[in-house]
């Protein structure tokens, strides 16, 4: 079946944002062996992975078994590239994040992180009347900096020593933007669609 999705809102000309499946291990499998990526995705060096075990984790594809959202992010092309996962909506307060994200290590300096950050902070304020975004980023985690500057992000304050690594503290970077904030920085932005 062909299906317009020029008017999808989950679609843009450089991504589209859709729910994770089966097969979309195999380019998060590239994230797994990147350890410094991965120190700065999750914090810390995992255990060694066994990549059939890798395989068979499920656990990304039943939202009912995560306290997250889990979005795959896929090119123009219907490459899978990368994942964003939502984390902390509160309702009562109109807050929400951080949200995580990765970009397959061969995928990087495109562009798609950016774009996914844009259509997911549109969504959150526009469709879900989310006030305020709160994230963070390692502090020596430049691709982070950067991208979290492109978005409009604030910085509020920096949490020393929060992580152990390579035999040293690592500070993280707290930082957030309202729906105003997101949307002054939008309008310089050129349009997604
Ligand atoms: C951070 C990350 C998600 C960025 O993804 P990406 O798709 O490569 O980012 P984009 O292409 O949208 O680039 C964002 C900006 O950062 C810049 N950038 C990318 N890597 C950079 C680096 N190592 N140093 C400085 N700037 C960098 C890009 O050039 C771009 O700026 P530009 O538009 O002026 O060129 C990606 O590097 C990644 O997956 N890293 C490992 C996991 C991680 O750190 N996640 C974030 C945790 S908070």
């Amino acid at each position: 079946m062909v299906i317009d999705y020029s008017k999808y809102y989950w679609r843009n000309s450089v991504i589209t944002l859709r729910r994770p499946k089966e097969d979309d291990w195999e380019c998060l499998v590239h994230h797994m062996f990147d350890s410094q990526g991965r120190f700065f995705f999750n914090e810390k060096i995992d255990l060694p992975t066994d990549l059939e075990l890798y395989k068979r984790r499920t656990e990304f594809l039943d939202p009912e078994k995560l306290n997250y959202t889990c979005f795959a992010i896929e090119n123009s092309e219907g490459k899978h590239v990368g994942i964003a996962n939502l984390f902390n909506i509160d309702e009562r307060n109109g807050t929400f994040g951080p949200i995580g994200i990765v970009i397959n290590p061969t995928d990087r300096g495109k562009g798609y992180a950016v774009v996914a950050y844009r259509m997911l902070g549109k969504y959150m304020f526009n469709e879900r009347r989310m006030h305020k975004w709160n994230n963070g980023y390692i502090e020596e985690n430049k691709a982070s900096e950067t991208l979290h500057k492109k978005i409009g992000f604030i910085i509020e304050g920096v949490q020393k020593d929060m992580y152990y690594h390579e035999g040293r503290y690592w500070n993280q970077v707290i930082c957030g933007m309202t729906e105003t904030q997101f949307f002054e920085n939008e309008k310089r932005r050129p349009n997604l669609y």
